[in-house]
């Protein structure tokens, strides 16, 4: 049997299963795979037939097992984690990093001089790197005499050593300004080098948030000033995420500030905080008056909201909003986004819309080949077709029956001069349609019947003249 569907369906009917499940859902914190067996199944069975094991209880049994077990366990996360990144993600976080965020901290720590920050599920580098390039060029004037750290921390081993290398491809700087991509990085084959100037304030480090201790004041890197940590807990469960809300307060020093990814906002997760709305993004503000300080540390400031020199120095207005349960202000709740809701952008073509609707569904269902198929649409649409191809490539191994998945990975192969693998796409579609009623309509396709969709297919084979 070697089909990952019949096998994942295989790996779901035994009787060890469920006991797995909830042991790597406790061990990492990813309850995201709570209602998703088919998904989990399939990353469990890629490590059986790896490992040359049979079964979920020999795959415990490994999992338990001394150093061996470790290794197991690094190999497993690498797969579960979805390590969806780019620089510049969520630029409005970013531009209230740079005009409200910093400056701030700037102000308030003149006679330490002393910037910390951490990047709390930093994936394959992409944030702290950013935050780097932004602190270096836009705020560096700032900074002479400062000591800045950058704690950059993640579960997933082989992400930080992607990190710590500093390689990326292209699809990691489509946000990234054409000045910045130059003066920041060096080209190297197909990707990019950041310099290492970028690279001196950074400490990358293996950190499993929901198993490991926090950072306390007796470590050299804790209480911190910032402390991002973006599209992360979206895949924990909510007494998980309540837990290290509280955990990140305290690290933070009084008056710090906490960046979450923009599908978390929610006033009752965050009321520990003061809510800062900065335009584009909401930022999260420890207060002082809410949770008196438990420890000692000499490191404690004063708190407080923008003083007035920062304040002066933003370029633009900033709403500085208390939380709600101080002066009963409630900053919207910002629901999580839905296919259709992104389809309705994009049918009427409000990419403004569509394209931050469709990042967040990314962030937050990263494994759905729907919300991928539609993001290579949009890059089409909008005219960003590098990372069409990658998105579409995604849709159908996620789906290996996306019939239209197939279909448009087959016509960006061919605009592409690839010739054969675009041929190959176009007889998947032959060969899954062929499976089908011809008056049935394509899925996603907007009223696309299978024998249309065959006869599109059949005329792109033709004119790519690949025998
Ligand atoms: C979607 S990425 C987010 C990367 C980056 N923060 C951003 O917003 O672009 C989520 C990251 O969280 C990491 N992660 C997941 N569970 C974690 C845990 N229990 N402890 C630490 N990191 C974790 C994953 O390995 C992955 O790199």
């Amino acid at each position: 049997m070697s089909d990952p569907q019949e096998i994942a369906a295989g790996i779901i009917g035994d009787p060890h299963f469920s006991r797995l499940k909830d042991h790597l859902i406790e061990s990492t914190g990813l309850a995201y795979y709570r209602d998703r067996d088919q998904y989990l199944a399939e990353r469990i069975g890629r490590r059986l037939s790896k490992l040359d094991l049979n079964d979920c209880a020999s795959y415990s049994q490994r999992l338990s097992d001394g150093q061996e077990g470790r290794v197991e366990m690094d190999a497993i996360i690498a797969d579960l984690t979805i390590g969806e990144t780019y620089f510049f993600r969520d630029r409005e976080q970013f531009d209230a990093i740079r005009d409200v965020v910093i400056p701030e901290i700037l102000e308030r720590k003149q006679s330490s001089k002393r910037l910390r920050i951490w990047s709390a599920g930093c994936a394959n580098g992409s944030e702290p790197y950013s935050l780097a390039i932004l602190l270096a060029r836009e705020l560096g004037h700032r900074l002479d005499g400062w000591h800045v750290s950058i704690f950059a921390t993640d579960i997933n081993r082989q992400s930080l050593a992607e990190a710590q290398a500093g390689r990326f491809q292209e699809w990691a700087l489509r946000s990234t300004l054409d000045t910045v991509r130059q003066e920041c990085f060096a080209a190297e084959g197909r990707g990019w080098v950041i310099h290492p100037e970028y690279k001196e304030w950074i400490t990358f480090e293996h950190m499993n948030l929901v198993e490991h201790q926090f950072p306390t004041p007796r470590q050299p890197v804790s209480h911190f000033d910032l402390i991002l940590c973006r599209n992360v807990m979206i895949y924990f469960a909510p007494d998980v995420i309540h837990r290290l809300i509280r955990q990140f307060h305290e690290s933070l020093t009084d008056g710090g500030w906490f960046v979450a990814g923009v599908a978390e906002h929610n006033m009752q997760t965050f009321s520990c905080f003061d809510t800062v709305g900065v335009t584009g993004a909401t930022v999260y503000r420890k207060s002082k008056e809410a949770f008196p300080k438990t420890g000692t540390s000499k490191a404690a400031e004063p708190p407080g909201l923008l003083t007035k020199a920062a304040a002066a120095s933003l370029p633009q207005p900033i709403l500085c909003a208390r939380a709600a349960r101080n002066e009963g202000f409630a900053p919207p709740e910002i629901r999580p986004p839905t296919i259709d809701e992104l389809r309705r952008f994009a049918d009427r073509g409000d990419w403004d819309s569509a394209i931050p609707c469709c990042n967040r569904l990314l962030a937050q269902d990263g494994l759905n080949p729907v919300v991928h198929f539609y993001h290579a649409m949009l890059l089409e649409q909008t005219g960003q077709g590098v990372g069409v191809k990658r998105s579409l490539r995604r849709a159908v191994y996620l789906d290996r029956n996306f019939l239209l998945a197939h279909y448009y990975l087959g016509l960006a192969l061919a605009k592409g001069s690839q010739p054969r693998p675009a041929a190959h796409s176009l007889e998947n579609v032959l060969k899954l349609a062929a499976g089908l009623r011809d008056e049935q309509a394509v899925e996603y396709g907007d009223g696309l019947t299978v024998a249309g969709l065959k006869q599109l297919a059949k005329m792109h084979l033709q004119n790519l003249g690949v025998s």
